[in-house]
């Protein structure tokens, strides 16, 4: 079975979308990504990976939580995405962070 129609609708549509209300999926769902993460601790040199990392917003704070021989990894089957995530790990200096696009 493929993905394909799914694949494209993230890459377009749902892509335009999630980009016009930004501002509300980080910031308005910020506090329970927190409160997600403060529960679990990883360890300094812990390997993540974030399925279906969007914006990759919470790949970075991941990334931030774990020392430097640590790595948080973001795959998502949008490549749209991927390129949004990697422009925000560089300009927030992130670099145990990495993307990939897959289809999970
Ligand atoms: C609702 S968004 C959630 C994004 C992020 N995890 C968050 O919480 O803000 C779902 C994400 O999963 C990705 N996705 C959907 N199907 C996927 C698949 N088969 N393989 C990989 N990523 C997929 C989409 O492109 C989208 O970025």
């Amino acid at each position: 079975m493929s993905n394909e129609v799914v694949i494209e609708a993230w890459n377009t549509v749902l892509f335009e979308k999630f980009s016009r209300f930004k501002f509300l999926f980080i910031e308005g769902y910020a506090s329970i990504s927190e409160e997600v993460l403060g529960r679990n601790s990883f360890a300094e040199d812990a390997k993540v990976l974030d399925v279906g990392c969007g914006f990759g917003d919470c790949t970075i704070e991941i990334a931030k939580r774990l020392g430097s021989e640590g790595q948080a990894v973001g795959v998502d089957c949008a490549t749209n995405f991927i390129a949004e995530c990697e422009k925000s790990a560089s300009e927030e200096g992130v670099s145990n962070a990495r993307f990939f696009a897959a289809d999970v």
